[in-house]
């Protein structure tokens, strides 16, 4: 028995929803055939080209907001030949990924009709690498400005009166890499420029502005950037910036010898845990840094690219990164997801790599069909953090592992929602191991208590053959127990992440 105690007096950070992000990239299956399969099929039942069951099952995970177009693909898109006529619109190769003729036919408005029926906000990362201040400015305008102008015009034009109030802006992605090879002095001075003619036209729907943040520890790219940008300044006096990205895959193995999704032994799934658990030495160490620029904490992490990264799944194009999603993923999204609780002074947005068909997306499909994989449910476990408080919590651990690889094997993290009840979410990560938990929270007596849990062997997964063994069930009354003086009592299988809200 381990204990967990909760301090429901200590009120900490906003959860912001956006923690709980996704991200879509003109990449393999994730836009076309993933989210949109055009307005003219009758094969998928769609609306305006939108897959239905995506569209359904990701609001019901209530994914908060959505990144596009990409990733590497950012930098070598040109909005314009997304707009206007399909038949007019120019076609390219795609370079980054499969080199395979992307014909834009899914461009703003359709990305901005497809967060418009998921109900979530949108995050547009623009073109630094090989575009240029004008034509970012331009998108600004073309998709916010209500007034008179050649791109407003030109929107109307296009069948959209109105303006779109996207919450997030990219300027650039990966400058240190596939964005233009920069150094860090010459990217802050590049973001410096763009961002000033990325123009917040309507003071109601500011603008939040995003610049390239490091890639995983290069802690110097986050010192120097933000040196030669001199945030408290520069945000002060011109409101320029207002987020600074981080990049960070769970890796087994190395990038160029990547792992199965699929077959892995022990040694390999304590190996993934354990860099799982990397990325919260990455954000208080990057924290830390932003903490000298910016000790308000004005500036938020963007984690705009995570999850797991192994081999592509054999017989697929190897430019497509199409990837299985197992147990062990749904490990990683519970262990990363409470760890960006547990930092969200500093994390304001997280989105996981890629939402559909690429990486670790929550959703695969083949043709008509659709599976949710494990990491999907894992956000369903944890949507009722969004926008809660932060509690102070503290669990009692121990540490489990294989050869040289150890990680705690439990984790959690605790909210106070807005109407009083208290979220917790426990991963309990030992492949064999069950554990019971002793929930106290302190000066709080909760009305009633509910729980659902997902749990599984290792290895299970859902898959087009199979269905969907791999689902989240209620945790009955053997489960989760009444215990002395309102203590709760949890039984955790091994491998297991559990969503427990004790009611107000
Ligand atoms: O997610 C795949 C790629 O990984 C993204 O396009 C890029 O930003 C990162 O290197």
């Amino acid at each position: 028995m381990k204990r967990l105690i909760i301090n429901t007096l200590e009120h900490k950070s906003i959860i912001h929803k956006e923690l709980q992000g996704n991200f879509s990239e003109h990449l393999g299956r994730c836009i076309y055939e993933g989210l949109y399969v055009g307005e003219n099929n009758t094969e998928i039942p769609n609306v305006n080209g939108m897959r239905k069951d995506v569209v359904e099952a990701l609001k019901a995970i209530k994914m908060p907001v959505l990144r596009w177009p990409g990733g590497c693909f950012a930098d070598e898109y040109h909005w314009q030949d997304g707009i206007g006529p399909k038949e007019t619109r120019k076609k390219m190769i795609n370079t980054h990924w499969g080199g395979v003729v992307e014909d834009n036919s899914f461009g703003t408005h359709e990305f901005m009709e497809l967060c418009d029926q998921l109900g979530c906000e949108s995050y547009v990362n623009a073109n630094v690498g090989s575009g240029s201040v004008r034509e970012m400015s331009e998108w600004v305008e073309y998709m916010t400005f209500e007034g008179v102008s050649p791109m407003s015009a030109l929107r109307e034009k296009n069948g959209h009166k109105d303006a779109w109030h996207p919450t997030f802006l990219g300027v650039g992605n990966e400058n240190w890499g596939c964005g233009g090879n920069m150094r860090p002095e010459h990217y802050a001075n590049e973001f410096r420029r763009y961002s000033t003619y990325c123009r917040t036209y309507d003071p109601k729907y500011p603008l939040y502005k995003i610049a390239c943040g490091p890639n995983v520890d290069d802690y110097h790219w986050t010192e120097t950037v933000l040196r030669t940008l001199d945030p408290v300044t520069f945000l002060n006096e011109h409101g320029l910036i207002n987020g600074l990205s981080l990049h960070y895959y769970t890796i087994p193995g190395d990038f160029e010898h990547k792992k199965s999704a699929t077959d892995f032994d022990l040694t390999t799934y304590y190996e993934t845990l354990q860099k799982a658990y990397y990325m919260d030495e990455l954000i208080r160490r990057h924290g830390a840094i932003m903490d000298q620029f910016d000790p308000e904490k004005k500036i938020g992490l963007i984690v705009d690219e995570w999850g797991s990264w192994y081999g592509v799944e054999p017989g697929t194009n190897p430019g497509f990164l199409y990837q299985q999603n197992t147990m062990r993923d749904a490990m990683i999204a519970g262990i990363t997801l409470n760890i960006f609780n547990k930092h969200s002074d500093r994390v304001r947005m997280a989105n996981i790599a890629q939402m559909i068909n690429v990486l670790q997306s929550v959703i695969l499909t083949d043709g008509a069909e659709m599976v949710k994989t494990p990491t999907y449910h894992v956000f369903d476990l944890f949507k009722e953090h969004q926008d809660g408080t932060l509690l102070g919590s503290y669990i009692e651990n121990e540490t489990i592992g294989a050869d040289d690889w150890h990680i705690p094997m439990l984790s959690e993290s605790c909210s106070l929602t807005k109407d009083g009840s208290v979220v917790i979410t426990l991963v309990n990560a030992s492949d064999s191991k069950a554990e019971e938990i002793e929930i106290m929270p302190v000066e709080f007596k909760a009305s009633d208590v509910s729980g659902r849990i997902l749990t599984g062997e290792i290895h299970a997964m859902n898959t087009f053959e199979n269905g969907e063994p791999v689902h989240c069930v209620e945790l009955g009354h053997d489960a989760l127990k009444p215990g002395v003086g309102g203590n709760i009592t949890v039984s955790l299988p091994a491998c297991s992440v559990a969503e427990i809200i004790l009611n107000k």
